[in-house]
Formats: C-alpha cells, structure tokens, sequence
C-alpha cells in the first residue's frame, strides 16, 4: 500500500494547506500546487524556465544540491534566499515528508 506523506503550502495570503499524497504519486511539487488551484502560474510548464512556482522552504529539510538549471534561473530572481528553490523541480516523494514551503512574491 502506498504511504501518505504530509506537505504544506503556505500561500501569499499566509494561509496554509495541508495535503497527504502517496509517496508514489510521481508528480512534482509545482504540479501539486497547481493540482489544488494554488496560483503558481508554472509558465515553463515545469522546464525550470520561468520561475514562476517560486518557493521557500520553511521545514527543515535537507533539499540537497540544485540542478544547473535550477540554480541559473534562480540566480535570476531579485528575491532569492538561501531557502529558494523552483517547486517544478522537487519530485514528491518520501524524502520530503513534512514538507512546508510558502510561495514567494510575484
Ligand atoms: S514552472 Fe517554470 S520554473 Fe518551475
């Protein structure tokens, strides 16, 4: 049977969303988001592109190294934090249990 894993969104409103997903469910975090009707635009369509589905990460996971991709196009945006990184490009899976993130500013 599959697991459920527990991940948060915060929106721009501060408002949190709560989701259990199998830890199976092969998607990433920006479609996830987009899944459940939260306002990330994902222009790129998840290409690492466009920075649109621009998070935070609040918990405090471990979230490794970033693709080369990834790291470009965030170089790229003026509100970058040690904790930015592109919800395309975070597969859901069990590693990221517990996960909270909030959405950066348009
Ligand atoms: S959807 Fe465009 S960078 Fe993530």
């Amino acid at each position: 049977m599959d697991e459920l894993i527990k991940i948060s969104v915060i929106d721009r409103h501060d408002h949190q969303h709560d989701y259990e997903v199998p830890d199976d469910i092969g998607i990433s975090l920006m479609e996830l988001c987009k899944a459940n009707d939260l306002p990330v635009l994902a222009t790129c369509g998840g290409m690492a592109l466009c920075a649109t589905c621009h998070v935070f990460i609040e918990s405090d996971h471990d979230f490794g190294a970033m693709g080369e991709d990834e790291e470009l196009m965030l170089d790229q945006v003026p509100n970058f934090r040690k904790n930015s990184r592109l919800a395309c490009q975070i597969q859901i899976n069990s590693d990221w249990e517990g996960l909270v993130v909030r959405l950066a500013e348009e």
